[in-house]
């Protein structure tokens, strides 16, 4: 499992009705959720994000329309093309994000371990790769 963001594919549950998709600490989500959101009335040429998080888990779940996340963890970058709902990105802390290429009806659904703290926010990309290097000196 690569440290950059991995995919957690979603079990879903169908039948005549339609789909359901249930999103449950430790069964599914590695982390007890504390706040969610979503982003929603996108526009392509608008990109979001450009930051990191000290101490901050994130779960981003397409569920409508398509965009692209761009993680950088200081080493490498891996883009994820987030199109479908029972496909979720896990986002670690101290990930730089940006996102992309946002369809018109995008809505993108963040789980998010910890509440909303902008003292948590790293928006300074050589800032970000300060802390990187700071942390890999600690072991
Ligand atoms: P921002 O972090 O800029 O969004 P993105 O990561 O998509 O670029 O957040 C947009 C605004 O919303 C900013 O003023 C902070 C505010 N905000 C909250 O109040 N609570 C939240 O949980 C989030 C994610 C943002």
């Amino acid at each position: 499992m690569s440290s950059i963001g991995h995919i957690i594919e979603f079990e879903t549950m169908g039948d005549e009705r339609g789909s359901l998709i249930s999103l449950e600490w430790e069964r599914n989500v590695p982390f007890v959720v504390n706040r969610t959101y979503y982003i929603f009335g996108t526009k392509p040429d608008v990109s979001r994000g450009f930051h990191a998080h000290k101490e901050l888990e994130q779960i981003a779940i397409c569920l409508a329309g398509s965009c692209d996340i761009l993680l950088d963890d200081g080493f490498q970058k891996k883009n994820f093309h987030l199109s479908k709902p029972d496909q979720g990105l896990y986002i670690n802390k101290l990930i730089w994000r940006e996102m992309h290429n946002f369809s018109h009806n995008c809505i993108l659904l963040i789980l998010a371990s910890k509440v909303y703290d902008e003292a948590d926010y790293i928006r300074q990309y050589d800032l970000f790769l300060r802390h990187v290097a700071d942390g890999s000196h600690d072991d």
